[in-house]
């Protein structure tokens, strides 16, 4: 089978590095792919909106499965276009897509099907955002930008001059352009978070073990907000909480696909907050998450190609994928100036022949000089695999400590 993976980022080095030792995997492919899934995988120069560009290639690869890592080419209709040219695809529809691309469709599709989320009010203009804020009485509140932000549109306010900063800065200022077109004012909730996944063909889905993301840049959830500074995979779920993610997220998001018919073949990801009311989704996302996709596939001892491959073909029924049994821990190392303003070019030293059990994923590197360099804010991620959290934690940080760039930044506490 013939592999086409979209995306560049770590969570494509992942799935390039977790697809490559697939039995069933004849020719590994990657656009645009990176240096370092160069490695693994062909990266034709290609662009990932390139939509004829790829199925051109798709054609003449003899493509038999294309998997989608990032939102954005799902919400530019990506999967739509392949599959409609007969290409299989592992990557929800454009409107399945919109679960994650707008906030407004993901809160009314959870609040239609029944799903525990965070209470909410869409705000359609400025002049009406600021009236319901003015109304409002209870701190903090969440206000989220409808459109994809890259993971920045959500701000927790304290106080009614945050709320109205977020308003002018979403709504009049556009610092996300048509994504702030509207914003949904939401309801804080409180509570530990953690994100599960889920593979589906539509009809049935395969749960994942439970990951836990770092999304603050500094130890002790300290500092601003990130794409994510580490992960954990797994965490353990109570099993009451456990059977209302099966059967009230999980479940009732099959129920509401299908109700709505909306083509989805890819992965759903819940972000939960285990509230004292019980656990509640957060946000949905279309994809694999980033980086926890680096802390769960080291996990699955079981062949992923085939079950991606299930979901493409709506055959996913009765498939399981046996674990290690292990937990690991991927601490990302940012650039100097993250999130803000990273610096690029930083020479990267220590990354070859890292001690055994542990793997580096690159997400913003470039080679140079017959190595690497960094070339985007989050740079890698170091997995490692361990009997507990302890141990995975203590090889992770082994590894990483070998690994040296300019400016490097990493949390300490990932996955304590
Ligand atoms: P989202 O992109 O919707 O997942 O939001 C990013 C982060 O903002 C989440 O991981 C939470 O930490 C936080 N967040 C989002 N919505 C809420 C909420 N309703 N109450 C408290 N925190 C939230
Ligand atoms: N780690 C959060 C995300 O992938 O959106």
């Amino acid at each position: 089978m013939n592999v086409l993976i979209i995306g560049s980022g770590g969570r494509e080095h992942a799935l390039a590095w977790k697809i490559k030792q697939s039995p069933v995997l004849g020719k590994l492919h990657c656009i645009p792919g990176s240096a370092a899934i160069a490695e693994l995988a062909a990266c034709p120069e290609i662009g990932q909106d390139d939509h004829d560009g790829i199925y051109g290639y798709c054609a003449a690869q003899n493509i038999s499965l294309v998997v989608i890592g990032p939102e954005a080419p799902l919400a530019r209709g990506l999967s739509d276009f392949l599959a409609g040219k007969g290409v299989k695809v592992f990557g929800p529809s454009q409107r399945g897509a919109m679960l994650e691309a707008s906030k407004q469709f993901a809160k009314e599709f959870m609040d239609r099907n029944g799903i525990p989320t965070a209470e909410f009010t869409v705000l359609y203009c400025a002049a009406f955002a600021r009236e319901k804020i003015a109304a409002n009485k209870k701190y903090p509140v969440v206000i989220k930008a409808d459109g994809l932000a890259a993971g920045k549109g959500v701000r927790i306010c304290r106080d009614e001059a945050q709320a109205l900063a977020a308003v002018e800065d979403f709504m009049e200022k556009r610092i996300f352009g048509a994504s702030g077109s509207k914003v949904v004012l939401e309801e804080f909730l409180t509570g530990r978070e953690a994100s599960v996944m889920a593979l589906t063909d539509g009809e049935s889905a395969l749960l994942l073990p439970a990951a836990r993301d770092h999304k603050r840049l500094q130890d002790g959830d300290a500092g601003p907000n990130t794409g994510g500074m580490g992960a954990i995979c797994p965490v353990e779920i109570p099993a009451g909480d456990m059977e209302i993610i099966r059967t009230e997220m999980i479940q009732r998001f099959l129920d509401g696909i299908k109700g709505e018919r909306i083509d989805f073949r890819g992965v759903i990801y819940a972000g939960i907050m285990f509230t004292p009311e019980g656990p509640k989704v957060l946000e949905f996302n279309v994809r694999f998450g980033d980086p926890e996709t680096q802390a769960v596939l080291p996990v699955i001892k079981g062949d992923l190609l085939p079950a991606l491959a299930a979901c493409a073909d709506g055959k996913l029924a009765g498939r399981e994928l046996e674990l290690t049994g292990e937990t690991c821990v991927a601490v990302v190392a940012a650039a100097a100036g993250y999130p803000e303003a990273p610096e690029k070019g930083a020479r990267i030293t220590g990354l070859f022949d890292p001690p055994a059990g542990t793997r580096i994923f690159h997400a913003g590197t470039a080679a140079r000089d017959g190595g690497y360099a960094a070339a985007g804010g989050r740079v890698l991620a170091v997995s490692a695999c361990g009997a507990d959290a302890a141990s995975a934690r203590e090889k992770a940080y082994g590894a990483l400590a070998r690994i040296k760039f300019e400016g490097m930044q990493y949390r300490r506490d990932i996955g304590l």
